[in-house]
C-alpha cells in the first residue's frame, strides 16, 4: 500500500482512539480505560510520524523519550493528591512550550531561509509561538500560585489592564509587521529584522502570560488552568498546521475545545463570567474581622456519633480539607457503617470543590465509593430540608450560605450546596478560618450547625471507632 495512504489511515485510527478516550473520560467508571485508550492513540500517532521522517536520529529520540517517560512516571507516582492541580498546570505549560519550540524550530531551520513563502504557514507559525509562549509562562505562574511558591492573593497595580492591553497591542503590531516582511521573503537569518521581530513577539508573549495571570487569585487558578489547557491545545493545533500533521491538528482541537468547555462549566458553577474570573482580582479584598457574629457550637465525637447513629438520611459534602487530610478512605468506611445502620448515604460534590475539576470525584473513586452514591448539588438542594444530617468534610466556600443571603459577599450568587437547610449540619474542620476565597462563613454560627474541630481524617476515624465499639 502507498506509504502516505497507510500513514493517513494510521492517523485516522489514532484520532478515533483520542475521541473514544475523551468520551470515556466523561465518567469516573470508564475514565481509567479512557486514559489507556488515548495513550494507545498517542503511541500510534508517534510511531506513524517517526516512520515518515527521513534520516531520524534515533539515538536522540530514544534518549528524549526515555528521559521524558522516567520524569512523567516519577511525577505521577510521587505527586501527592493535593499537589495534582499544580502538576496538571505545569504539564499544560510544557505542552505550550513544546508547541512554541516546534513552531520556532520549523521557522528557524526550514522556513526562514527558503525561497518559497506561504502566508498560511506564516500565520500558523505566529499562532503557535505566541499562544505557546503565553501558555508556558501563564502556567508557570498558575503552578506557583497553587503550590504556594507565589502568594495566592491577586497581585494588582494601577493601570494593570492598560499595561496588559498595551503588551497585547505590541504583540499584534510585531506579528503584523513580521507577517508582511515574511511573506515578502525578506532576509530572515538570525540577526535580521524579520527574525528579530518574531523573537520580540515571543518575549512579549512570555511577559503577557505572566502579567495576565498574576492578577488572578489562587481560588480562581483551577479555572485559569482549564483555560491554559485549552490554549495549549490551540497551540498544538496551530503547530499541526505548521508541520502539516493531521493528527496533531485533531488532538490539538480536541484539547482546545474540551478545555474551553471545562472553563465554561467551572465559571457557571461559580455563577461568574470568564471576564470576571480573569479581570476582577477576586480574593484581593483585605480580610476584615468577621461580620458574621454568633457563637459556634462545638460538638465532640461522642455526640456527633449519637446524631449520626439516629439519622436515616445523611449527605457527606467533601471539600479541599478532605484532600489535605487524605480522609477519603475513612469517609468511605464511615459511609458503609452508616448504611449498615440503615441510613441512606449520599456524597454531594460541588463542581468546584477542591482545587481542580473532578478533585473530589477522583478521591472518592480511589476510596471505592460507588458511583451511584455520588450526587450533584441540584440533586440535594431542592429537598435539603429532608436531609437529617449534612456532614461537611473540609469544605467551606462551596457551602457558604452568604452566597444566598448576603448581597455584599464576594460569593453572592455562587451556587452552593444548601447544607444549612439540613436538619443538622456537622462541619469538620480545624478552626473557624475562612476557605480559599478568604470569605467568612456564617454557616458556622447557624443554630443547626455543630462544629467538629480537628483534622478530618482523625475526626472521621474517631467516629468509625465509636461505631465499631
Ligand atoms: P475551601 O473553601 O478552600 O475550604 C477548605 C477548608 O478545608 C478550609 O476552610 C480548611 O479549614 C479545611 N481544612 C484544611 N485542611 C483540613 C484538614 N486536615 N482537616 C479538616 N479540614 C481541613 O474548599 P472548598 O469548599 O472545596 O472550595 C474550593 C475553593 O476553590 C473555592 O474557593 C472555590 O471557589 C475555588 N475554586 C475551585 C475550583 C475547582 S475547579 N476546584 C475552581 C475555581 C475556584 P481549617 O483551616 O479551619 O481546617
Amino acid at each position: 500500500m502507498n506509504p502516505q495512504l497507510t500513514r493517513g489511515l494510521c492517523y485516522v485510527v489514532a484520532s478515533i482512539f483520542f475521541v473514544l478516550g475523551l468520551k470515556m473520560l466523561s465518567s469516573p467508571r470508564t475514565a481509567r480505560r479512557g486514559n489507556v485508550v488515548s495513550a494507545i492513540g498517542m503511541l500510534i500517532a508517534i510511531l506513524t510520524t517517526l516512520t515518515a521522517i527521513a534520516g531520524v536520529k534515533w539515538g536522540w529520540l530514544i534518549a528524549g523519550a526515555a528521559l521524558g517517560s522516567v520524569i512523567g512516571a516519577l511525577a505521577a507516582r510521587l505527586v501527592k493528591m493535593t499537589s495534582m492541580p499544580q502538576m496538571v498546570g505545569l504539564f499544560n505549560g510544557f505542552g505550550g512550550l513544546a508547541s512554541l519550540l516546534v513552531g520556532w524550530s520549523e521557522y528557524h531551520w526550514n522556513w526562514a531561509g527558503s525561497a518559497q513563502g506561504s502566508p498560511f504557514i506564516t500565520v500558523a507559525i505566529l499562532l503557535t509561538v505566541l499562544i505557546g509562549g503565553v501558555t508556558f509562562t501563564g502556567s508557570l505562574i498558575a503552578y506557583g500560585k497553587l503550590s504556594g511558591a507565589i502568594q495566592g492573593k491577586p497581585i494588582l497595580y494601577k493601570g494593570q489592564n492598560l499595561v496588559n492591553a498595551g503588551i497585547l497591542l505590541a504583540i499584534v503590531t510585531l506579528a503584523i509587521v513580521f507577517y508582511i516582511a515574511d511573506v515578502r521573503r525578506l532576509p530572515a537569518e538570525p540577526g535580521a529584522l524579520v527574525y528579530t521581530l518574531l523573537m520580540g513577539a515571543i518575549v512579549l508573549a512570555f511577559a503577557l502570560g505572566v502579567l495576565s495571570t498574576i492578577p488572578i487569585g489562587g481560588a480562581d487558578m483551577p479555572v485559569v488552568i482549564c483555560l491554559l489547557n485549552s490554549y495549549s491545545g490551540l497551540a498544538a493545533c496551530a503547530a499541526g498546521f505548521v508541520v502539516n500533521n493531521s493528527v496533531l491538528i485533531v488532538s490539538g482541537s480536541l484539547v482546545g475545545a474540551s478545555g474551553l468547555i471545562l472553563t465554561s462549566i467551572m465559571c457557571r458553577a461559580m455563577n461568574r463570567s470568564l471576564a470576571n474570573v480573569l479581570f476582577s482580582g477576586f480574593g484581593a479584598a483585605v480580610t476584615q474581622a468577621s461580620q458574621y457574629q454568633g457563637q459556634a457550637k462545638p460538638v465532640n465525637v461522642e455526640d456527633a456519633y449519637l446524631i449520626l447513629e439516629a439519622a436515616q438520611s445523611i449527605v457527606f459534602v467533601p471539600g479541599y480539607g478532605m484532600a489535605v487530610a487524605q480522609a477519603q478512605h475513612a469517609v468511605r468506611e464511615l459511609g458503609s457503617l452508616l448504611e449498615e445502620n440503615g441510613a441512606e448515604v449520599r456524597y454531594c460534590i460541588h463542581p468546584v470543590a477542591g482545587r481542580m475539576p473532578g478533585h473530589m470525584n477522583v478521591l472518592l473513586a480511589e476510596a471505592n465509593v460507588p458511583y451511584e452514591l455520588l450526587v450533584e448539588p441540584q440533586d440535594v438542594n431542592p429537598t435539603a430540608e429532608m436531609v437529617e444530617v449534612a456532614v461537611v468534610i473540609g469544605a467551606n466556600d462551596v457551602v457558604n450560605p452568604a452566597a444566598r443571603e448576603d448581597e455584599n459577599s464576594p460569593l453572592w450568587g455562587m451556587p452552593i450546596i444548601d447544607v444549612d437547610r439540613a436538619r443538622t449540619c456537622i462541619v469538620l474542620k480545624r478552626s473557624l478560618n475562612p476557605g480559599f476565597a478568604g470569605v467568612d462563613n456564617p454557616l458556622f454560627f447557624k443554630d443547626n450547625t455543630r462544629m467538629l474541630f480537628g483534622d478530618a481524617k482523625a475526626s472521621i476515624g474517631a467516629l468509625v471507632s465509636e461505631f465499631k465499639s
